[in-house]
């Protein structure tokens, strides 16, 4: 007997769930079979249907709070993690990482909206966006939520607002701090070349007519490198740069107490994948802020951080039905599932690598075919996986995906009119729903047929 899959025997990081492929919870039970948060994927499948998002519960606290206990183990000032919501938001995300102590970023009114009702203290949320519309921004200065400035349009729009209260509005501004990192072209944040934030050349005329205006304060500063990034030198730099920054504002007269890095840090996808911990990013950041800001004799900011994949990417799972096979002799044989680009677009635009196994066969026990797992979408490229090697299997069987829980349902659409899979909370043996399922007749809820077409039969 030879096993595969030998990520589902390794050793679990409890402290770093982004270092795991797999989430805390997962288990292989007596029978064989996989199971996560003490529940049985089979009978989860048997009462909720697939395609199915799942979401362990322990592992989403433990990236939390490795967050929060590393920078406070590492940073001497006051400090505050903030989910990246745009990974994956929900109103039980948000009530999740609140009851963690985190804060949250939006780019939306609709993610706004999400945080607040999910209970996300105003105080903590922070609004991002290159193009946020009027109504957005109102809402925003509204509802007292720290707006960041990413362009003069915003600034515009915020100095008018505050003019019209006659208030004092405190914000911060994006800025790109000119680092180059190595991750997919799509997701890179912080090089000159970005439409986020304002280009660091134009810093000093931003920060006069930052002067010039009645009721803004500038309080902070703002950048975000990139996405799934595995080295932390960008990161180290970075903190030099966002110290340097605070200097030269602090020459036209703006105390800068507030640093907020973004986010960034990647996670282990595939056996390839070797990301730093969560503590060793922090460390790193913190370290770089607090000896720059020694050595040019500055108080401590507040630091925040946004992270967002390594918060609740290794806590999902997508479980999907085999449907068809197709054999094409001397090509590949292609096993297709009931889902796909609609409930995960990454591989179609990232070209994004997974793990997988086979939820009765888990550790791909005598495998020895190799499929190409293609979903159900009217798209050649939609494909999840090319040459995965699976032990036998058969129309029915379950496939499990690891690392789905960021970019995935936050990214997910109707194509092909196809709705979205229900997503779970599991934990200690129970499963809740925490987004129910959408119907084909859901899909129909905004569509209107004007009068005449009504009439013509
Ligand atoms: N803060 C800002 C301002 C951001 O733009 C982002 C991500 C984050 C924080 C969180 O970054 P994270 O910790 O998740 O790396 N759809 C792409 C990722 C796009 C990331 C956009 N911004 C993907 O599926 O890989």
């Amino acid at each position: 007997m030879e096993e595969k899959n030998s990520f589902l025997k390794e050793k679990i990081d409890l402290k770093s769930p982004n270092k795991n492929i797999v989430p805390i919870s997962t288990s292989i039970g007596e029978d064989g079979k996989l199971s996560i948060g003490g529940c049985s994927i089979e009978e989860l499948v048997k009462k909720y249907d697939s395609p199915l998002y799942i979401l362990d519960e322990i592992t989403l606290r433990n990236s939390c709070r490795a967050y929060k206990q590393a920078l406070e183990k590492y940073y001497p000032g006051e400090s505050l993690p903030i989910y990246a919501s745009k990974a994956n938001s929900s109103l039980f995300m948000s009530k999740l990482v609140s009851s963690e102590g985190l804060g949250l970023d939006a780019v939306s009114e609709g993610e706004l909206l999400t945080a607040l009702k999910g209970g996300v203290p105003n105080e903590k949320i922070v609004f991002h966006g290159n193009n946020k519309s009027d109504k957005e921004i109102e809402f925003a200065v509204r509802n007292n939520i720290n707006v960041i400035v990413d362009n003069d349009y915003d600034l515009d729009r915020l100095e008018k607002l505050s003019n019209l209260s006659n208030n004092e509005l405190e914000i911060m501004i994006r800025f790109t701090p000119g680092i180059e990192c190595h991750t997919h072209e799509y997701i890179k944040t912080g090089s000159f070349d970005s439409k986020f934030g304002f280009g660091i050349e134009y810093l000093e005329t931003l920060f006069s007519r930052i002067n010039k205006t009645k009721h803004l304060k500038l309080k902070g500063l703002h950048a975000h490198i990139g996405s799934q990034i595995f080295e932390l030198d960008p990161h180290k730099d970075l903190g030099e740069i966002m110290v340097k920054v605070i200097l030269e504002a602090k020459k036209y007269g703006h105390n800068i107490d507030k640093l907020n890095v973004g986010g960034g840090l990647g996670i282990k996808y595939t056996e390839n994948d070797d990301p730093p911990s969560i503590d060793e990013w922090v460390r790193t950041i913190s370290t770089s802020v607090t000896k720059a800001c020694k050595k040019h004799n500055l108080d401590l900011p507040i630091l925040m951080c946004e992270p967002g994949r390594s918060i609740v990417s290794t806590a999902g799972i997508t479980i999907y039905k085999i449907g068809a096979f197709k054999k094409i002799p001397g090509i590949r044989t292609y096993l297709s599932v009931d889902g796909g680009m609609s409930d995960n677009p990454r591989p179609i635009t990232y070209q994004s690598n997974y793990s997988a196994c086979l939820v009765g066969n888990p550790l791909n026990i005598n495998s020895k075919n190799k499929y190409t797992i293609a979903g159900k979408h009217c798209e050649s490229g939609d494909v999840l996986f090319k040459e995965i090697e699976l032990s036998d299997c058969k129309t029915g069987d379950l496939i499990c995906v690891f690392g789905t829980g960021a970019y995935n349902i936050s990214m997910s659409s109707n194509y092909n009119r196809i709705p979205r899979p229900a997503a779970l909370l599991v934990c200690d043996g129970e499963a809740e729903i925490i987004q129910k399922r959408e119907s084909p007749s859901d899909l129909l809820k905004y569509d209107v047929l004007p009068d005449r077409f009504i009439k013509q039969s």
